[in-house]
């Protein structure tokens, strides 16, 4: 057993607590590789930012979860070296699907799991979310469920169910089980291809496609029915149209590549929003950086010389979102 405590790392708690009464949410940034998690962690050294590194089961099967923990361990200690006293850094298990995996973590040193029941029928989400919720709140782990399906709109329109959270069950569901945060459907989901060009208008200026609002109705219903409850957003990158026209410029092909745009995530980040997940918009920049730097110097082969750009890219990423989108700089 490795507890988190012992890496330097620290539970949502507190972090949440704070976000909620303050107006602004904790960046959750996804990790599989070296680059992305330095980029992180200079990241919220420079912004001083609390930071939440995650680690999805497919990060795990890639990069091994043993050497992830490590890595967090390390950007810990990345972050004392670059200047950060106290660094606010959790470890977290991103989509976890099973209460072996999600115990597997909070004993290999992970500071926070997500017990991912969303597709499960009601009482078995509560059921699967409380067996991890009694285990994890042992070793002082907090635990994030999930409520409702990320699809996006097209399903609210062609389907008889409402896939987006229903305000009326969030009491029941936290209550029964337990759980320290909610990640909530309102129109996000997952991927750089988060609506479709059919439920998109376009602008007649750029050509390019402009989404439907999120469910803001549903949100505030929640926040309503939980007041203070940290609500999770996932499926929440903007898909910065800057970077698909580069990966697009030299090489790539991302037509029609759509986010969330960033003035509704910070508006979101204002209300019980206080956790908001980002992804694909690390990957599009690690791309694009590298799609560039390949096309501009086709005799260079050594690693470093394109990941060195892509990490700053990144970094440049990161600290945007922080400052300019969920506003949790200056909070160390
Ligand atoms: O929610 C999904 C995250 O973007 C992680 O994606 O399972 O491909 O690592 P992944
Ligand atoms: P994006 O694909 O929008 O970056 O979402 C990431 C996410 O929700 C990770 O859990
Ligand atoms: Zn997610």
């Amino acid at each position: 057993m490795t507890s988190y405590k012992d890496l330097g790392l620290v539970n949502t708690k507190e972090m949440f607590a704070k976000a909620v009464k303050g107006g602004y949410a904790i960046p959750a940034f996804n990790f599989n590789t070296m680059e992305q998690m330095q980029a992180i962690v200079q990241a919220a050294v420079e912004t001083k930012s609390p930071v939440i590194m995650q680690v999805s089961k497919g990060a795990r099967n890639y990069a091994n979860g043993t050497i992830l923990r490590y890595m967090a361990q390390g950007a810990v200690e990345y972050a004392k070296e670059l200047g950060c006293a106290k660094p606010q850094i959790v470890l977290h298990l991103d989509h976890g699907d099973s209460f072996e995996l999600c115990k597997d973590c909070i004993d290999n040193g992970f500071s926070s799991v997500m017990i991912d029941g969303s597709a499960l029928p009601y009482e078995e989400n509560i059921a699967l979310t409380k067996k991890v919720v009694d285990y994890a709140h042992q070793h002082d782990v907090t635990v994030e469920a999930e409520l409702g399906v990320l699809a996006g709109v097209e399903d609210e329109v062609a389907s008889e169910v409402s896939h987006y959270t229903k305000p009326e069950e969030v009491i029941d569901f936290a209550k029964r089980s337990g759980c320290d945060s909610l990640a909530i459907s309102i129109g996000t989901s997952h991927g750089a291809y988060k609506f479709k060009p059919e439920q998109c208008t376009r602008d007649p200026k750029t050509g390019k496609l402009v989404p439907p609002p999120l469910a803001f109705d549903v949100l505030h219903a929640i926040e309503e029915k939980l007041p203070g409850f940290p609500i999770v957003l996932h499926g929440s990158s903007s898909v910065p149209q800057d970077e698909v026209d580069t990966i697009n410029k030299f090489g790539g092909k991302l037509p029609d590549a759509v986010g969330i745009p960033e003035e509704q995530l910070r508006e979101a980040s204002k209300s019980a929003v206080c956790k908001i997940n980002i992804d694909s918009d690390s990957r599009l920049a690690m791309t694009a950086a590298i799609r560039k730097y390949m096309a501009e110097n086709p005799g260079h082969f050594d690693p470093r010389q394109y990941l060195k750009p892509a990490r700053e890219n990144m970094k440049k990423m990161y600290i945007h979102k922080i400052v300019n989108v969920l506003g949790s700089n200056d909070k160390l």
